[in-house]
């Protein structure tokens, strides 16, 4: 498809984008361009039109647009790197397009071809590349994102969707140096159920976690813990990012996908990344009480996050209302499957999967 591209006439200056360059935070700059697809329902089922890049800024969306009132929206996250070559390259862009099918499936939202949503992002970059920060695991962060913007009341898939790719420069996910997060179970919420949503990457999700986020916050908790109530409160997901476990004796232990959480990304290259190594890797079932035994006989050893923002982060502490799991600070195991991830995608190790898919 032909994008369309329409420079913006007042990007930000350099000086002032130097200055966020060179202390991102997460989310709150946003480039110069956005990249948009449209998408019209027809006789023939639906055709995606009007491919354009152009300037950043407000979205105009009727008060009706249906995302507004039923939530008909998926998006993906993805992070771009400078490598030393100059190049610019993104990880394993072709999963997330096919995660962006599948959730598109699930919301009964058209899906966008992978060659279309692989140029949405060449066209951004082409202009927007002076924005990906150097070095130290700096990043821009790209957001697509595809929401029902047909102005209509009544319940059912919309006849106009529109497609975006946004992109936002982003240093460490949770703020400052790299260490141990603390995360707060969740026993009063839970973020999905058998035949939800849960596996599909859209905004209800998010929202129905807030306030189970909120509860972590004021419990001085980075993230939540949502686990399965119907299955002995198995571990299901941080509210943005999977789960391992690593034990003593060498196995990596994830939660199965049921269908009920995330299919991440960062998960699927993390068990790759782990059997290279060696080591053992079981998806399956994993209680709390499980995860609470084996750090307290020392079988557990380490505990991480991961995810496209998070990349790798370790899991200090579990907190359960007033039982706190102490697992052990940043582990041997974290901190080299960190860096060997880490180092695939700024392009410092190398690529033996072919996972980088250079955008400019
Ligand atoms: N789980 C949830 C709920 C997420 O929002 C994310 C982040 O995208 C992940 C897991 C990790 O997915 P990925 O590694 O593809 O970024
Ligand atoms: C990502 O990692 O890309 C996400 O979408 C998670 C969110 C918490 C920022």
């Amino acid at each position: 498809m032909q994008f369309d591209v329409t420079p913006n006439p007042q990007p930000v200056d350099a000086a002032r984008r130097r200055e966020i360059l060179a202390d991102p935070g997460f989310g709150t700059h946003f480039t110069d361009h956005t990249a948009v697809v449209d998408w019209s329902w027809d006789e023939s089922g639906g055709h995606w039109h009007s491919a354009r890049v152009e300037a950043y800024g407000p979205i105009q969306l009727d008060p009706a647009a249906s995302v507004l009132h039923y939530a008909q929206e998926v998006f993906e996250g993805m992070k771009a790197y400078r490598h030393a070559d100059g190049g610019i390259y993104t990880f394993r862009p072709q999963a997330n397009a096919a995660r962006l099918q599948r959730s598109a499936r699930r919301l009964a939202l058209p899906e966008l071809d992978e060659a279309t949503f692989l140029a949405s992002l060449e066209q951004l970059l082409a202009l927007d590349h002076a924005w990906v920060p150097d070095g130290d695991g700096a990043a821009l962060y790209l957001r697509p994102f595809m929401y029902a913007s047909e102005a209509f009341l009544g319940v059912r898939p919309a006849h106009e969707v529109s497609y975006r790719v946004i992109a936002s420069p982003a240093g460490n996910y949770f703020g400052g140096e790299l260490k141990p997060v603390r995360i707060w179970v969740s026993r009063d919420y839970t973020r999905a159920a058998p035949g939800g949503t849960g596996a599909a990457k859209t905004g209800g999700n998010y929202a129905g976690s807030l306030v189970a986020q909120q509860q972590a916050a004021d419990n001085g908790c980075a993230q939540v813990l949502f686990l399965d109530p119907l299955h002995d409160n198995a571990v299901e997901e941080l509210g943005g990012m999977n789960v391992f476990l690593v034990t003593s004796d060498g196995r990596l232990i994830t939660p199965a996908l049921t269908g009920t959480i995330l299919e991440g990304i960062t998960r699927e290259s993390v068990i790759q990344l782990g059997r290279d190594r060696g080591l053992e890797v079981e998806e399956r079932r994993i209680t709390l009480d499980e995860w609470a035994r084996g750090v307290e006989d020392g079988t557990i050893t380490e505990a991480f996050a991961c995810g496209t923002a998070a990349v790798i982060t370790p899991i200090g502490e579990l907190v359960d209302g007033d039982t706190v799991i102490a697992s052990a600070g940043t582990g041997e195991v974290t901190t080299s499957i960190r860096e060997e991830l880490l180092g695939i995608q700024t392009g410092a190790v190398q690529d033996r999967h072919g996972w980088l898919h250079r955008l400019a």
